[in-house]
């Protein structure tokens, strides 16, 4: 289970993001072909790391991913980038199929959508300067001259919380905060409308992962970006996040605005998640709940809900032989669980014969 650090709430520091949506991900599945198996005999085992996920993300928004170490948060942040390809289902950017873009689209799409990943120590070139590591992205994909790419290097620099003479070190004279704040400033040098943050802060001392979530926070605010937060770390999510998705086993099991989404967990792994990390005041009194085993492997899931071996829910057959439909229960905030009458009819009516599943009607109700 996760380890967590003090959950703050309210989302008053946070951009007003407009209603319009830049990014749409659409039933996206990523599976992985597995060498060796039974291929032989056309029984060819894959991996579902994304199965089927769908969410968008609005202009000035942050929308979270959050979930246990292999649930397939940095897949489905390869398949946006480009750094993989789906096995199905789309991925559109400012309302245009990215599988469709012709060569122009496809460049100002790479312009447009950047990332910031994890490990500030790795993701920095170590024989690169700092002009040279934020410039780069300039030189390649604009006209400017030198001396423009300079000042422009400077600013972002400062932009940052940097130095602009800063820029003749080398990666390995900065400190890990410092680092990260290079890869932002690289991220921001062509002005993108969404950045893709893969655990920007877990790999950082905790006394300053909260300036680095300000300096994001306050990024998002001036350019009015957009941002696809990955992190296993519910204080962060909450922190950063206008609204959340939960994945287990590559699959979206809830999502919705953040508050509710914390305040009033309706899937039972979400409710774990959150046990797990501690309240936002010492007051607030939670019993952890603790789930029994590992995740699953992804190549041969458990059938039905793949959460059912671990859930102190389990309804019984109709958890272990219907998957269940992700459907709203309240306005913005969706869950997939039989629990919830609602996703309970969507599944039944994807599957005809689940009718015959036995289930105690009354344990159908949202509790
Ligand atoms: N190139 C690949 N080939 C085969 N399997 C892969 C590949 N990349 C990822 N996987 C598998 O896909 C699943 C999801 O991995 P992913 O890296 O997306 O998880 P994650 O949620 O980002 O985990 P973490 O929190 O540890 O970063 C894992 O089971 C992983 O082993
Ligand atoms: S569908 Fe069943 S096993 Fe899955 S989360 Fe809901 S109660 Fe638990
Ligand atoms: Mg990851």
């Amino acid at each position: 289970m996760v380890a967590e650090t003090t959950v703050a709430t309210g989302l008053d520091h946070l951009n007003a993001p407009t209603d319009e949506i830049v990014l749409t991900i659409d039933s996206l599945k990523k599976y992985y072909g597995m060498g060796g198996g039974f291929a032989f005999f056309g029984d060819k085992q894959e991996l579902k790391a994304v199965d089927d996920i769908s969410f968008h993300i609005r202009r000035g928004e942050t929308f979270g991913l959050v979930g246990e170490s292999g649930c397939g948060k940095t897949t489905t942040a390869k398949t946006v980038l480009g750094l993989e390809s789906p096995t199905a289902g789309t991925i559109s950017f400012e309302g245009q199929d990215i599988s469709t873009m012709d060569r122009v689209g496809k460049k100002n799409f790479r312009s447009n959508v950047q990332a910031v990943f994890q490990d500030p120590w790795s993701s920095l070139n170590p024989r690169m300067r700092v002009r040279s590591i934020v410039g780069e992205p300039l030189e390649i994909a604009t006209s400017m001259t030198k001396k423009q790419i300079a000042d422009r290097v400077g600013d972002l620099l400062t932009e940052v919380g940097l130095n602009p003479y800063q820029a003749n070190l080398y990666p390995h004279e900065f400190s890990g905060g410092q680092r990260q704040r290079i890869g932002i400033a690289r991220s921001l040098s062509l002005n993108p409308e969404l950045i893709i943050l893969d655990e920007p802060v877990s790999a950082l001392d905790v006394s300053i992962r909260a300036q680095i979530m300000n300096l994001l926070v306050d990024l998002q605010k001036e350019h009015n970006l957009s941002y696809l937060l990955i992190a296993h770390n519910l204080a962060t999510v909450r922190y950063m996040c206008h609204r959340v998705g939960v994945m287990y086993l590559g699959k979206i099991v809830e999502h919705g605005d953040t508050d509710p989404l914390f305040d009033n967990a309706l899937h039972p792994y979400t409710k774990a998640l959150i046990s797990a990390a501690l309240p936002s005041h010492p007051d607030i009194v939670r019993e952890e709940i603790i789930l029994p085993g590992e995740v699953p492997s992804p190549i041969n899931p458990p059938s039905g809900c793949t959460f059912n071996p671990r859930c102190p829910m389990k309804i019984g057959d109709l958890c272990e032989q219907l998957p269940p439909k992700l459907a709203d229960e309240e306005e913005g905030h969706t869950v997939s669980c039989h629990l919830y009458s609602n996703s309970l009819e969507a599944a039944r009516a994807q599957d005809g014969g689940a009718a015959a599943i036995s289930a105690e009607p009354e344990l159908a109700a949202a509790e």
